[in-house]
């Protein structure tokens, strides 16, 4: 698919990160073309408004969309609208929320965060039934929000029932649903879901919508469906210095995305990269592949000494430094050619170092 977008011998692409991918070229177009004329700023334009529609198409009636400048910042403004001093979000172990984002729940937000164990990163119900029990106990946190992620920060994704289970139970403890979907489109994509199906209709209240790691430039949107949540989020956004004054060329990062499917062309592309990945390294005799590959990241252990040879030739991170764990993300620019070459390259560190 990303054929013709390679950059022949130049830069090479590496498995760190879907974020140390390229800006995808309908991306770019997108915001070359409303880079004409004046604008009204902070989304009081006519581009940012048209977006705004298509998000609620993708998302279903009564969807607004709230554009940001990172996951962080979704995520943040997101507890932000849901949780009042005493309250807290059940999150898994794992969630970004709990171990990447610097604190900011606790220290913008506000929100103490209550951390379950998770199975590859997803949260069962009984973890999450574990979590409860104070309500009404003025000495203990009141969980408000639940928070998941999908696909996981573990390259698994929920299923529709297991979202549909996790939702029904918060919403009869009074608890709103959040869906940090840094990697919705990789989710909705290995469903087999349309972004509604794969959020509202699952059972979620927000969503923190994806749009850097699937190919923008820069650029993540807060979605609700409760009037109430999205009468709160613009004043929420300003506070949280996630206002954008040139909002269209956030917005018309999120035009390409939506148009024509492009989030689920790259999301789906991913994913098989990562799935070719994992088929070429996983029957190799010192590769140990940890984790269920169901979205665009491969985790596995491999020798220590294989692991620092290929270091030097290809950029990947060490997820877990105790185990050795290491991530392998696939992006929408991953070629074939690339996983190809990794793979081999895996095979002769295994042979020359082990
Ligand atoms: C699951 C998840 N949520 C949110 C984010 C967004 O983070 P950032 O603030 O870097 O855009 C990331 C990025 O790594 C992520 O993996």
């Amino acid at each position: 698919m990303a054929a013709e977008h390679r950059s022949g011998d130049g830069p090479r692409r590496g498995f760190a990160s879907d974020n140390a991918a390229t800006i995808h070229p309908e991306v770019l177009d997108a915001i070359a073309s409303v880079n004409l004329g004046h604008a009204f700023g902070y989304g009081h334009d006519s581009y940012t408004h048209e977006v705004e529609r298509r998000f609620e198409q993708a998302f279903g009636p009564g969807s607004r969309a709230f554009f940001v400048f990172n996951g962080t910042g979704a995520n943040v403004l997101c507890l932000r609208a849901t949780c009042r001093p005493w309250e807290a979000a059940i999150c898994s172990e794992w969630a970004h929320l709990n171990t990447d984002e610097g604190g900011a729940p606790e220290a913008i937000a506000g929100v103490k965060l209550l951390p379950a164990a998770s199975v590859d990163g997803r949260l069962t119900a009984a973890a999450v039934a574990a979590m409860l029990g104070r309500e009404g106990d003025e000495h203990a946190v009141q969980p408000r929000v639940l928070s998941l992620t999908q696909s996981t920060e573990l390259g698994t994704v929920y299923t529709l029932d297991e979202l549909l289970e996790l939702a029904a139970l918060a919403h009869a403890r009074g608890m709103l649903v959040h869906i940090d979907g840094a990697r919705l489109a990789n989710a909705c994509a290995a469903l087999g879901l349309s972004l509604r199906e794969g959020s509202f209709d699952a059972g979620a209240d927000l969503v923190s919508f994806g749009g850097t790691k699937n190919g923008l430039l820069a650029g993540e949107a807060v979605v609700v469906r409760d009037p109430a949540l999205a009468q709160a989020l613009p004043y929420l956004r300003k506070q949280s210095l996630q206002l954008a004054s040139k909002m269209r060329f956030l917005a018309a990062q999120f035009d390409a995305l939506l148009r024509d499917q492009l989030w689920l062309r790259s999301a789906a592309h991913a994913n098989a990269m990562a799935a070719r990945l994992a088929a070429a390294v996983g029957p190799l005799e010192g590769v140990r592949i940890t984790r269920p590959v169901q979205a665009n990241g491969v985790f596995a252990i491999i020798p220590a000494t294989v692991r620092a040879a290929l270091q030097e030739r290809f950029d990947f991170y060490i997820w877990d430094e105790a185990t050795g764990e290491v991530r392998w993300m696939c992006s929408w620019d991953t070629e074939p050619e690339d996983v190809d070459a990794f793979a081999e390259a895996v095979a002769e560190c295994l042979q020359v170092c082990t």
